[in-house]
């Protein structure tokens, strides 16, 4: 009998999911495999939405955000009664795996479903890079490049009014996109929850900064660090410089993924099959110091992936 394996993407939607979907689900069926699509999430899982993935059925969309088969976050899927519903659901559609495509809250769903005997693969797709277990995950180059040509506008703007600004990125309570694009955008602070704030300090390097002849200052604002919009009012008010406030919001979400992001999914995707035909399961595939590696979920769920401060200290060093 055919084997069927089951993908669903689930969590905030990243560019580049839709790509990771052509190829599980192509390889999946070069593999002789039948791929079936599960719709909305795990939402749709408890709720038996699905469709049958061909190989046309993926045309066209490696170059498209957001998810062809929608996504969303399922708070019954961390109560028992939800997760014992998915494994039934899995079982009715006769699975005999499952790839989940998310970030750490569909990690701690293949976890769970992995203890109650379920086969899964999780594959990393989330703008905040923040998964143990892979250097990149995807959608972030996506997102990066995003919040980097936003703030490219923004300075043009702030140059021209020789104003300070706050930009508030994505990322929940991590500041790893925040630091990557701060350094991209060429920004002169850079505010994240891995590290403490002195707002004395740093308004006093604010002024500075303006009577060294900077025309524009941006400081790049973690949205785990709480409110922007009062965050620039407090610089405001201890610089006595004009603030403005700019939140890049779900943007960063959206939009054609980068060759970049294109490339990882199409790895992970293919890889991923090819990993359930060699029967290696219940792992999380990732790209480790440029080589794709896996980890098992267990490891993955267990360790946090760690801030790196030295961008934080180029970033100063390179702003004067
Ligand atoms: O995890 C991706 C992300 O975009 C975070 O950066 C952000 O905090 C969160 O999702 C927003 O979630 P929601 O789509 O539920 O508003």
């Amino acid at each position: 009998m055919t084997k069927r394996f089951g993908v669903i993407t689930s969590g905030g939607d990243a560019p580049g999911m839709n790509a990771a979907i052509r190829a599980v689900t192509r390889q999946g069926i070069a593999l002789g495999y039948e791929i079936i699509g599960i719709n909305r999430g795990f939402k749709g899982l408890l709720e038996n939405a699905f469709i049958s993935l061909t190989i046309r059925s993926v045309s066209g969309i490696i170059n498209t955000g957001g998810s062809i088969l929608h996504t969303g976050r399922c708070p019954e899927i961390k109560t028992i009664a939800g997760m014992n519903r998915a494994v039934r659901s899995i079982k009715e559609l006769s699975l005999d795996g499952l790839v989940i495509i998310g970030g750490d809250g569909s990690l701690a769903a293949s976890h769970a479903l992995s203890k109650r005997g379920i086969k899964v693969i999780s594959i990393p797709a989330s703008i905040d890079n923040d998964i143990y277990g892979t250097d990149e995950t995807i959608g972030y180059d996506t997102a990066l490049n995003t919040a980097v040509e936003s703030i490219d506008k923004i300075r043009d703007t702030a140059t021209s009014h020789d104003r300070i600004f706050v930009v508030e990125i994505m990322g929940r309570e991590h500041g790893f996109l925040t630091a990557d694009v701060a350094l991209a955008a060429g920004c002169e602070f850079i505010v994240v929850p891995e590290i403490i704030v002195d707002l004395n300090k740093l308004a006093s390097e604010l002024k500075r900064g303006k009577e060294r002849g900077k025309t524009s200052q941006i400081i790049a604002f973690a949205e785990g660090c709480g409110l922007s919009s009062e965050f620039g009012k407090k610089i405001e008010k201890l610089t006595n410089l004009e603030v403005r406030v700019s939140t890049l919001g779900y943007i960063q979400r959206g939009g054609r993924p980068t060759a970049r992001t294109r490339i990882l999914a199409s790895q992970l995707g293919h890889f991923t099959m090819n990993l359930f035909h060699r029967g290696e399961t219940n792992v999380l595939v990732g790209i480790t110091k440029g080589e794709l590696s896996v980890m098992s979920i267990k490891k993955a769920i267990r360790y946090k992936k760690k801030f790196n401060k030295k961008t934080v200290k180029i970033l100063r060093n390179l702003s004067i």
